[in-house]
C-alpha cells in the first residue's frame, strides 16, 4: 500500500492500445516518492456510464477524456466533476464545447499570428428551426459568393468552423468547385481561407500539458505513414516557434491534450488546426514517437495529482491581449512575452523539477516497457484489429521497425 492512492478515470470510446499502454506504464511505474514524503500510486480505471446523482462524489482526481466530444451523457458528467468537485480534466468541455477551431483562429489572429485569411460564411441551406424563415427573410443579407471567395484568394480551402478528421475539407480552385462544394455543406457552418501554397513543411504538434512534440506530417500518405521520423526539418528557431504557439493557445483556452497544425513557409510558420478536443494518439499513427506520447501522458498525469495541481478553468484572457495590443512589441517580443505566460500557466520548471527528483527512473522504464513482449503483443494485436488480414504482415513489420529505430534511439546508458 502506497500512503496516498491516485485514481484517473479513463473515458474512452472505440480505442484500446494506448489505454492499455498507459496503464502498462503506470503499473509499472508502481509507487514513487512525492516531494511531500509520502509514496504515491497513481491507478486507472476505466469509466462506465450509468445514471448519476449530481451529488454524487467522483472516486477520480484526474479524468482522461476521450468521449465527450460526440456523447453527451459522459459530457455532462464531466461538467458535473469539473463545477462540483474540482477534478482535473484533459480536456474539460467547458473549454472545448465553446472554443473550437472558429474561437482558435479569432485569438490567433488577435495575439498576431499568422492565421492565413479566413471569412465565415452563413448557413447554405435553411435551418431546422421554425424562427428560421422569417429570421433570415428579415435579416440575410443576400450575399456573392464568388466575390467573397475572390477577396480571400483562390485557391482556398473550405472547411467546417468546428471541424476535424479532415471531415468537409476540400480544396477550392475555381468557382465551379466553389459551388459545388457550398451547396454539398447543407447545414455545416463553412469556412473559406485562404490556402498557403509551397509550404516548405507540414508541421503537427502533439501536446501533453507542458510537453510538446514537433513532428514532420506528410498530409498526402495514408494514416500510417502521416508522420515521418525525422528529427531535423525545421531550423531550432522556427522548430521553438511552433512549441511557443502550441503552448500559447492551449494556456490561453486552458487546453492540455491538444494537436497543432502548422505550415511553414521559409521562416514563416502559418497555424492552420489548432483545436482537437480529442487528438489522434493511436500507436499505428504515432509509431516512433508513441513512447514519448505514453511518457509524457504518465509524467504529467502523475504531477498533476501528486502535487495537487488545481484545474484551472477560467481564462485569463486579457493577460495576453495586453501584450498583442502593445504595439510597441515586435513579433518576436510577442511571442518571448506569451510564452513567459504560456510556461507559467503549465508550471514548465517546477514540472522539470518535479519530473528530475521523482520521475527519473520513468525513461527507463518506459524503454524496459517498449523492449518487452507485452508491448510486441499490444503491437501486434493493434495491427490484426485496425487491418485486413492480408496486411498484417507487412503493417507488423513497417512498426515493427520503426519500434526497433525508437529503442535504438532511446538506448538508456547503465546506472
Ligand atoms: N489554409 C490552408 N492551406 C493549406 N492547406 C490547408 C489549409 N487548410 C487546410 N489545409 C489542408 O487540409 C487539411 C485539413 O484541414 P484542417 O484545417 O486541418 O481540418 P481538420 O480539422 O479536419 O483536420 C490540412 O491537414 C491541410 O492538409
Ligand atoms: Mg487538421
Amino acid at each position: 500500500m502506497a500512503d496516498v492512492e491516485h485514481t484517473i478515470g479513463l473515458l474512452l470510446g472505440t480505442e484500446d492500445d494506448w489505454p492499455r499502454a498507459y496503464e502498462a506504464l503506470l503499473r509499472r511505474i508502481g509507487t514513487i516518492t512525492g516531494p511531500d514524503g509520502k509514496t504515491h500510486r497513481v491507478n486507472t480505471e476505466r469509466v462506465t456510464i450509468e445514471p448519476f446523482n449530481l451529488r454524487d462524489q467522483p472516486r477520480h482526481e484526474l479524468v482522461i477524456d476521450r468521449l465527450a466530444y460526440w456523447y453527451y451523457h459522459p459530457r455532462e458528467w464531466l461538467k458535473k466533476i469539473a463545477l462540483m468537485d474540482d477534478v482535473y480534466l484533459l480536456n474539460s468541455p467547458f473549454t472545448f464545447q465553446s472554443m473550437e477551431k472558429h474561437a482558435a483562429y479569432c485569438a490567433m489572429m488577435r495575439l498576431g499570428l499568422k492565421v492565413p485569411e479566413t471569412v465565415l460564411v452563413p448557413y447554405k441551406n435553411p435551418l431546422d428551426n421554425s424562427r428560421y424563415a422569417y429570421t433570415a427573410a428579415r435579416y440575410n443579407q443576400p450575399f456573392d459568393l464568388d466575390r467573397t471567395a475572390e477577396q480571400v484568394g483562390y485557391p482556398l480551402y473550405m472547411k467546417p468552423y468546428d471541424g476535424g478528421a479532415w471531415v468537409g475539407v476540400s480544396k477550392i480552385r475555381n468557382p465551379d468547385e466553389l459551388h459545388a462544394a457550398y451547396d454539398a455543406s447543407g447545414e455545416r457552418l463553412m469556412h473559406l481561407q485562404a490556402s498557403v501554397e509551397g509550404y516548405d513543411v507540414f508541421a503537427r504538434s502533439l501536446s501533453i500539458g507542458p510537453e510538446t512534440m514537433v513532428m514532420k506530417f506528410r498530409p498526402d500518405q495514408p494514416m500510417h505513414s502521416r508522420y515521418e521520423v525525422d528529427h531535423s526539418f525545421l531550423s531550432a528557431e522556427v522548430g521553438d516557434e511552433v512549441v511557443t504557439i502550441s503552448r500559447l493557445v492551449n494556456a490561453f483556452f486552458r487546453w492540455e491534450f491538444n494537436s497543432c497544425e502548422s505550415l511553414v513557409r521559409g521562416t514563416d510558420v502559418h497555424p492552420i488546426d489548432y483545436a482537437n478536443a480529442c487528438p489522434d494518439v493511436a500507436i499505428t499513427s504515432l509509431h516512433y514517437y508513441f513512447p514519448w506520447a505514453m511518457a509524457a501522458l504518465a509524467r504529467w498525469t502523475i504531477y498533476c495529482v501528486v502535487t495537487g495541481r488545481r484545474p484551472r478553468l477560467d481564462t485569463d484572457t486579457s493577460a495576453y491581449f495586453e501584450i498583442s495590443d502593445d504595439s510597441s512589441l515586435s513579433y518576436a517580443e510577442k511571442l518571448g512575452e506569451y510564452r513567459r505566460l504560456a510556461d507559467a500557466h503549465f508550471e514548465v520548471d517546477r514540472y522539470r523539477d518535479f519530473c528530475a527528483s521523482y520521475l527519473g527512473h520513468v525513461d527507463e522504464i518506459v524503454h524496459d516497457w517498449v523492449t518487452s513482449e507485452e508491448f510486441r503483443s499490444l503491437l501486434r494485436e493493434t495491427v490484426r484489429a485496425t487491418y485486413p488480414v492480408h496486411e498484417h504482415e507487412r503493417f507488423l513489420a513497417h512498426f515493427g521497425g520503426l519500434i526497433d529505430a525508437w529503442q535504438r534511439d532511446h538506448v538508456v546508458p547503465p546506472a
